[in-house]
This record gives structure tokens, sequence and C-alpha cells, in this order.
């Protein structure tokens, strides 16, 4: 038995390894990274949402008829329960999106009569539940906030093309659906990050899936997490204009402050994620009138490799998130719900993966305050 003397202290987890996992290798150094050993710029390049979240739940690439299966089986689960809809009508239009989404996402347990089920079986259905009906709700909600009616799922399409049909009721381009899909590809899994482990804590407890990814969406909108895409459109927005970017951010940095959507925990080389999305988010900002902010956005690129890279701070995956969902005309505050969006095939593939050899995750805490302080009476404080 280890006693607490024998545990070293690590604050962050930044050299802890916690568990094992077959989904996605991260080499920070090299900028590499893999789902099953496939490399993230191949995928990006020539995989979909749905055939990437199979190939992590599965550990392999479907075949033809697999992956038109798992297609049907996330189609037919699309829609919403008539109660949570009833829900998302209550909701408060200016509530935030996040918490609006970590809401619904714990909510959609009490439709489940499976909810409590743990077998493996069960947990892959509400796996497939949740990575599809996320996407609904979400939408349901951006509708509801905006007085329109709430659009009904469409199974005939995947999931990037029905959920911006679903946002707006218009047949959306190739060029859009493709731009959603690849931005879905690139942040479904990536190791233990915050929102993972969190994840798994709460599996490890032998809790229930909602449970586990309604508490990883709260760690996710952390703007040090998810929630820095978000900063990075408000950055670039206050910036307004390719001739001030010099000023501003000569002052952020005498000032010392965080850029977002740069520097990562495991990244001291360029994010891969962020190599394929800036060169993407060029093409897509020149096609839909965005360029500015897409030369915004690399003259941050240049200032911060002067002033930085040498301390392995580079663009991580949200930068150039943050100029591809504007230029798909998405509102700033569904940029995070995007991410959570995708990475609920990450999740819940790590809550299964971990469950098949579960050990209650309980670190130690270093106490450092006092000891044998006498209780004192309260009429005698
Ligand atoms: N801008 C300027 N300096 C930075 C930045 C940044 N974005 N990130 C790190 N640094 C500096 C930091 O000031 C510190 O400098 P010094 O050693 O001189 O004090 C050093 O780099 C180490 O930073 P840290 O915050 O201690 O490193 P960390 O590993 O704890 O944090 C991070 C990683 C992602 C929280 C951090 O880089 C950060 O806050 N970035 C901005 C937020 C962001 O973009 N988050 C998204 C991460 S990628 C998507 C995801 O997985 O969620």
């Amino acid at each position: 038995m280890s006693t607490a003397t024998e545990k070293q202290f690590d604050q962050g987890l930044v050299n802890t390894i916690a568990a094992e996992t077959q989904m996605s290798f991260i080499d920070g150094e090299k900028g590499v990274l893999e789902y099953v050993g496939i490399d993230i710029d191949s995928l990006a390049r020539h995989s979909t949402f749905e055939e990437s979240t199979f190939l992590l739940w599965n550990g392999r690439l479907p075949d033809a008829a697999e992956l038109a299966g798992f297609e049907t089986e996330l189609r037919a689960e699309y829609a919403l329960p008539e109660g949570l809809i009833a829900m998302i009508r209550e909701t408060p239009a200016d509530a935030s999106t996040m918490h609006v989404v970590q809401t619904l996402v714990s909510a959609l347990s009490l439709f489940d009569p499976e909810c409590d089920d743990d077998s493996p079986e069960a947990n892959i259905r509400k796996a497939v539940r949740l990575v599809a009906k996320t996407p609904t709700l979400i939408a349901a909600f951006d509708r509801h906030r905006k007085g329109k009616e709430i659009i009904p799922a469409d199974s005939n399409r995947s999931i990037a093309s029905n959920f911006l049909w679903m946002l707006r009721g218009e047949e959306p381009t190739e060029t859009m659906v493709r731009a959603l899909d690849v931005c879905l590809v690139l942040h479904a899994d990536h190791g233990f990050n915050a929102s993972t482990f969190t994840s798994l804590v709460v599996i490890s407890t032998l809790s229930d899936l909602y449970s586990a990814c309604s508490a990883a969406v709260g760690a996710l909108r952390g703007p040090l997490h998810g929630g820095a895409n978000e900063g990075v459109m408000v950055m670039l927005n206050e910036i307004g204009d390719l001739d001030k970017v010099d000023e501003f951010m000569k002052g952020k940095l005498e000032r010392k402050e965080k850029i977002m959507g740069f520097g990562h925990r495991v990244y001291k080389a360029y994010d891969p994620r962020a190599t394929y999305l800036k060169t993407f988010s060029e093409g897509l900002a020149r096609d839909t009138g965005n360029l500015p902010l897409y030369e915004m956005s690399t003259r941050i690129e240049g200032i911060m490799h002067d002033a930085v890279a040498s301390k392995g701070i580079f663009p991580n995956v949200d930068f150039y998130s943050a100029t591809t969902y504007w230029s798909l005309g998405l509102e700033l505050d569904l940029f995070t719900p995007m991410f959570a969006l995708s990475r609920m095939s990450g999740w819940t593939g790590h809550c299964i993966e971990y469950l098949k050899d579960n050990k209650l995750i309980r670190p130690g805490a270093a106490y450092v305050g006092p000891h044998e302080v006498p209780y004192v009476d309260l009429a005698d404080r």
C-alpha cells in the first residue's frame, strides 16, 4: 500500500500519466496527432466525422457496409425527446450557450431508460445518442432563442449537413458542410485533455455517460480549454483592422497577457490541427469575404512567432478555428458548442474504454493547513 510520502506532488498533473488509451496519440515535441495510428492530416483530408468516430470507438476504419450501418444508427438518433424540446422552449433566450449545452446533455438522461444500464452494449447505444443528439439540441436552442421555429432533424443528412440545416433551414453549400466536417474531425479527440479527464473522473465512480459528458462540457467551456476559440474571435473583433494588429499585440505582450489560441500543455511545436486549419481557413475566408480576418490572424501569428516561438508557443487548434467558424456564419457563442459537439465522440469513447479496466480516480492532496487546532465553542469565538 502506498503512503502519502511516496506520492509525487505534480501540480496540474503535468507529469502524470493517468491511464492507457488506444484512441489518440500526441507527440508534443514533433507536433504529431494520430487517431488510432492514423495521422490527423490524412483524416482531415479524407475522412468524415462519422468515420473518425467509428475509428476512435472501434480501433480501426470501417468498411463501406460498416460505415453505412454506423451512419444509419446515428441518424436514427438525431431527433430529441419531446420532453427535451419542451425544456428548450422554457430556457431563457439569453442563457449562455455552454451552460445550455451542459444542462441539456445532462437532461438527455431523464429521457433515456437505459441511463443506468452500464453494460458495454447499453453504453455504446448511449454514446451513439449523445453524439447524434448534441448537434440537434444546440441547433434547437439557437432557433428558440431567436424566436424561430425549431427545425426537426433530417435523418437523410450527415451530422455536419444536418446541423447547418437545423440551424438555418436553408440548404448548406457543399463547401460549408465540408468545412464544418473538417472541424469536427479535427476536434474529435485529443488524449487526456481537461474535459476528457473530467469525464473519466466521473465515469470512474461508475456513474453514467450523461453525467460524465455533462461534466466534461463544464470543463470545456473555460477559456484555457475550449472557450479559447471564442476568445480568439473576441480578440479579432476588438482589433478590427489589419493596421491595428501591431499596436494591439505590442500592448498585450508588454502587459504579459496571454493570447488566446496560442500555447498548449502538450504541443511545444506547431499544433498539427492548426497546420491544416490554417490552410483550410484561408480558402474559406477568401470564398466568404472574410479574408481580412485571416490576414489579421497571420499577422498575429507572425508577431507571436518572433516573441514567443522560442518558448514553444505556437497557434493551437482554436486559433484558426475562429476564422473558420466565423466564415461559416456561426455566431460567436456557438464556437465552443461546436467543440463540444465534436469532442462528444472522444469523451464517450474514452469513458467506454476506461470502464474496461476501471479504477476509481482519486488522487491525494498535499495538505498544507494547520494541525491540532482546538475546537472553540461558538460563544467563545
Ligand atoms: N500567450 C502568451 N504567453 C503564453 C501563452 C499564450 N497564449 N500560453 C503560454 N504562455 C506562456 C506563459 O505566460 C508562461 O510564460 P512564463 O514561463 O514566462 O511564465 C509559459 O508560456 C507557460 O505557460 P503556462 O500557462 O504555464 O502553460 P500551461 O501548459 O499550463 O498552459 C495553456 C497551456 C493552453 C493553458 C496556455 O498556453 C494558455 O493559456 N493558452 C491560451 C488559451 C488557449 O488558447 N487554450 C486552448 C488550448 S488548445 C485547445 C484545447 O485543448 O482546449
